[in-house]
C-alpha cells in the first residue's frame, strides 16, 4: 500500500546515500573541499560526473575561477574530515589545514586528490545548468585513481541529519 506525504518526508527514504568529496583549488594554488551528496555519472562515453553544488559554496566560485575538480569517494574512515568539509565554508577558513585532509597531486589537473580516499576521479569543467535552484556542474573525467587498500570501504550518508558511516556490502 502506497501513503500519499509530504516529498521531504518520502525522501527521508533515499537513504544510505553515497557521499563524495569535491576538492577544487584557488588561483593562488590553496586547495579546499566540500561534502556532496547529490552527485551521479551522467555520460560514459566520454565518462561524465554531475556534481550539484550551492551557488553560495566556495567551491562553486573556486571551480568557476580555475574550471576543475575532484571527485574523490570518501572512506568510512573519514566520517569525521567529511562532516567538518561538509558544515564549514572554505571563503575564510583553511579547512583542509583545520581537519588535516592529507592531499596529493592530480596528474592532469590543478586541484589535489585526496590521499587517503577510496577512489579519485580528475575532472574538468564542461558546462554549468540550473534547472532548479541548484546549480548542476558537470566534469568530463580526464584521469581516475583508486586506493591500493581492496578492503577500504567507501563513506554514506545514511540517515537524515548528515549522518555518516559505512555500510556492510553484499557477499
Ligand atoms: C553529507 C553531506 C552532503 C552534502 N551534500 C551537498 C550537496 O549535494 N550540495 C551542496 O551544495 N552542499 C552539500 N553539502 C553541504 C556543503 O558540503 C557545505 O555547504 C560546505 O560547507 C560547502 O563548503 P565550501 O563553502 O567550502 O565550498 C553537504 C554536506 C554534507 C555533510
Amino acid at each position: 500500500m502506497q501513503i500519499e506525504v509530504p516529498i521531504p518526508k518520502a525522501l527521508e527514504r533515499k537513504y544510505p546515500e553515497p557521499v563524495v568529496l569535491v576538492v577544487s583549488v584557488s588561483k593562488d594554488g590553496k586547495p579546499n573541499a566540500m561534502a556532496v551528496g547529490w552527485y551521479c555519472i551522467v555520460s560514459y562515453e566520454p565518462f561524465m560526473f554531475a556534481v550539484c553544488i550551492d551557488s553560495e559554496a566556495y567551491t562553486y566560485q573556486l571551480i568557476q575561477e580555475t574550471g576543475d575538480f575532484v571527485v574523490a569517494f570518501p572512506s568510512e574512515k573519514q566520517a569525521k574530515e567529511t562532516l567538518f568539509l561538509g558544515t564549514h565554508h572554505g571563503h575564510k577558513l583553511d579547512k583542509i589545514e583545520r581537519c588535516k585532509l592529507k592531499l596529493s597531486p592530480a596528474s592532469k589537473i590543478k586541484s589535489p586528490l585526496v590521499a587517503d580516499a577510496v577512489a579519485n576521479f580528475e575532472c574538468v569543467k564542461e558546462m554549468i545548468y540550473q534547472p532548479g535552484n541548484c546549480p548542476i556542474i558537470i566534469g568530463k573525467v580526464v584521469a581516475a585513481h583508486i586506493n591500493s587498500d581492496t578492503k577500504l570501504q567507501r563513506l554514506y550518508t545514511v540517515a537524515k541529519n548528515y549522518k555518516l558511516s559505512g555500510v556492510v556490502p553484499a557477499r
